[in-house]
């Protein structure tokens, strides 16, 4: 039998980990949990206030950057990297959600789609591998973790949500290619797949009647918040998950279970 590593009183201590979307939202909230976890945690978003006193609340640093620009992410995610002195985990959080029927889905909104919810993160995620890549010390279990954000509509589809479900299922392709070609360098990748979270996103259209009807799909009777997505990737940043790659996890309240 193997000996069990003992666990450090924070899981998190001394890891350095960026999260893209991180102003707001399910971003500010993992990116909070893992700041209390011990993380030191960079910040990188295009909404310049809400990003600065996100990062301020929790000791960490800001980098405002607009993710749909290819040049502007990969400077700025390298500065954040220097600045925090290397990368353990990478959490490609940011996203945006459309609404349009499949037969009214112009060009233009398909690409803005796939640039921030999926292109973006080709783009982090070559500029943070190659740098665990790099810094990769001999004997370590992991060199680097990459967490992406997917969602349930990524598995499921979504009417009236053509271009954001097909752009969150390519996530889910892109994560097991990650943990595919990666994995023998020791960095995992992995990504969530939330269901229905309480968020500025969807939240103009967000109705007490709509709340109600999501919130019976799931067994829970409840919706998510932002912490219970949290808790999953501090999980998946942790060394508790050095085994686990290549999954996309359901933080659904039970809505789906494949
Ligand atoms: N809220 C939900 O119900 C839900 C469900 C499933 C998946 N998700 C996914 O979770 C992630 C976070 O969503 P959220 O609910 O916190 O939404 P949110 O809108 O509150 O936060 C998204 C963050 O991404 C940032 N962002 C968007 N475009 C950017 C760009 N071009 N450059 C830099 N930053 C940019 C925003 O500024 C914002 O801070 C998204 O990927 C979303 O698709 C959300």
């Amino acid at each position: 039998m193997t000996q069990t590593p003992p666990v450090p009183a924070l899981r998190l201590q001394g890891r350095r980990i960026v999260v893209t979307g991180g102003a707001r939202g399910i971003g500010a909230s993992i990116a909070s949990r893992c700041a209390s976890e011990g993380a030191d945690v960079a910040i990188l978003d295009l909404l310049d206030e809400p990003g600065r006193a996100t990062a301020a609340a929790i000791g960490g640093s800001f980098h405002r950057v607009d993710l749909t620009d290819d040049t502007e992410t990969r400077t700025v995610l390298s500065d954040a990297i220097d600045a925090l002195g290397g990368i353990d985990v990478l959490v490609n959080n940011a996203g945006i959600l459309r609404f349009g029927p499949l037969l009214e889905i112009t060009a233009e909104e398909w690409d803005e789609m796939f640039r921030i919810n999926t292109r973006a993160m080709l783009t982090t995620t070559q500029v943070a591998a190659k740098r665990m890549i790099a810094d990769r010390r001999p004997g370590v279990v992991t060199s680097g973790k990459i967490i992406n954000m997917a969602s349930m509509g990524g598995k499921t589809g979504g009417a009236g949500q053509g271009h954001y479900a097909a752009s969150k299922a390519a996530v889910i392709a892109l994560t097991r290619v990650t943990a595919l070609e990666l994995g023998p360098e020791a960095i995992t990748a992995n990504c969530i797949c939330p269901g229905y979270v309480l968020t500025e996103m969807g939240a103009a259209t967000r109705t007490d009647a709509m709340v109600a009807e999501w919130s019976s799909y799931s067994p829970l009777g409840r919706l998510a918040q932002p912490e219970d997505v949290a808790g999953v990737a501090a999980f998946l940043a942790s060394a508790d998950a050095d085994y686990l790659t290549g999954q996309s996890v359901n933080v659904t309240g039970g809505m789906i279970m494949h």
